[in-house]
């Protein structure tokens, strides 16, 4: 049962979008001058992604946009939150720009604007050029340089009509995913290239961030993390220490050093890998933002594995709590906390969920539509906890459900749908699934009591 969704707690001018990324979605991987990504090795290479998939032509996207944007219309959202392909923009990962790149993202963006949704644009969503992995990749400095100069070259192409920017979406996994735990591109389990690689990536994102703001006056800057709400699974010493190092992998050390506060000491000790500094990196990471984004699935129970990787931690399951296609536990409390954790602890002025959904097996059914009880009450629970948060205090400013459109969910590939909206990939109808029709319903309502109260 879901408890009731508190609208009038949100602000009249809330936002409301949907995310979606390049390669989950654009397929079309070698038009136009793309070149590969690191994605495009990782799922072609046998055994790393479920089925073999791989994101050759995903929702076909690239070609099928101008339909994506008329859901988006259906679905009554205001926003979209969309990344840039790197590959497309600057195939050689840095030096000459390829302008057919540019012309894509030129064209979505006008015709967002002319329906009257806000882009919002994710500058990195893990798509690495994969010429910069083979000369090293995000644990080499060079990296995050080329990262700000592509940012730049975006900026100033789409900055005149886009005021949203996120340097990078969960770089977390980017770093501990891709680098140490070897389930994401490039499929690396280091340690020393992990840390390196979280270090470059910040980095990256403070030199984007100033590249942002000299192309594009007022422009509005964010960095998007998933974080964890993390508890120890039992008040022994080890699991409450096992949750503390926890809490500092999945969400001190992606945010303390963007707030000036440096890298959390107890995890440097945890890791035990020097770090690639340089006077004045600190400062670079820590430009001022205009808002904090938060991805947010499930939450995370943590007891000790003292014989396990960094950072010798590992997730309990908890019985009896329902669980989403991915096994993910549904517990919307963890999300009112970060977001509340984000406002009193981080002094977060401004505040997007910029992803939250659920995967579900659907499937269409005999009439044509399909019916996804789950993923609705999961919705409905999320934006009950969002507007709790708002009434205790946090400034969230938008919404954004993952995702528009089912696509290649990474090393799962596409068994899992986390769309609003199912698509069919043989044919690649798309068909919305009832939560979208339900969440059309919860925008429509929130608008009216903002008209009202107006
Ligand atoms: O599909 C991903 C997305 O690319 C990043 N955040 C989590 C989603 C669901 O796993």
């Amino acid at each position: 049962m879901s408890e009731p969704i508190d609208l009038d707690a949100l602000p009249n001018d809330f936002l409301w979008g949907t995310a979606t990324s390049a390669y989950q979605i654009e397929g079309a991987v070698a038009e136009d001058g793309r070149s590969p990504s690191i994605w495009d090795t990782f799922s072609h290479t046998p055994g790393k992604v479920d089925n073999d998939d791989h994101g050759d032509e995903a929702c076909d996207h690239y070609h099928r946009w101008r339909e994506d944007i008329a859901l988006m219309k259906r679905l009554g959202t205001d926003a979209y939150r969309l990344s840039v392909a790197w590959p497309r923009i600057v195939p050689g990962g840095d030096g000459p720009v390829n302008a057919r790149g540019l012309d894509f993202y030129d064209k979505l963006i006008d015709a967002l604007l002319d329906e009257g949704i806000t882009p919002s644009v994710t500058l990195y969503h893990w798509d690495l050029p994969q010429v910069l992995q083979d000369r090293g990749g995000w644990p080499e400095r060079a990296t995050a340089e080329h990262f700000a100069a592509y940012s730049a070259v975006v900026a100033e192409r789409l900055g005149d009509r886009v005021q949203h920017w996120t340097t990078l979406n969960e770089p977390l996994c980017s770093a501990w995913i891709g680098h140490l735990e070897g389930r994401m591109a490039p499929g690396l389990t280091d340690l020393t290239a992990a840390v390196r690689a979280s270090y470059h990536l910040l980095l990256g994102h403070g030199l984007a961030t100033q590249a942002i703001r000299a192309a594009v006056p007022g422009a509005q800057v964010g960095i998007v993390n998933n974080l964890a709400h993390v508890e120890a699974a039992s008040d022994r010493p080890e699991d409450i220490a096992a949750a503390r190092r926890m809490d500092g992998h999945s969400n001190r050390w992606w945010l303390d050093p963007v707030h000036g506060r440096g890298f959390p000491a107890d995890m440097l000790e945890v890791y035990g890998v020097e770090l690639p500094e340089r006077a004045g990196d600190l400062e670079t990471m820590a430009q001022p933002l205009d808002w904090l984004g938060l991805n947010y699935y499930f939450p995370s129970t943590i007891a000790d594995d003292a014989t396990g990787p960094a950072p010798r931690a590992r997730m309990v399951p908890r019985p009896g709590v329902h669980r989403t296609g991915m096994d993910w536990e549904v517990d919307a409390a963890g999300m009112e906390a970060l977001l509340l954790r984000l406002t009193n602890e981080y002094g977060a002025r401004k505040i997007y969920v910029t992803e939250n959904g659920s995967a579900y097996p659907d499937v269409v059914r005999p009439d044509g539509t399909v019916d996804d009880p789950e993923r609705t009450a999961y919705l409905e629970q999320h934006l009950a906890a969002v507007a709790n948060a708002v009434r205790k205090g946090a400034p969230v400013a938008g919404y954004f459900a993952w995702s528009l459109l089912d696509n290649f969910e990474w090393a799962y590939g596409y068994d899992k749908r986390f769309g609003l909206v199912h698509v069919d990939y043989r044919t690649q109808t798309r068909t919305i699934k009832g939560s979208g029709h339900r969440y059309a319903g919860i925008i429509g309502d929130h608008r009216g009591r903002a008209r009202r109260a107006a």
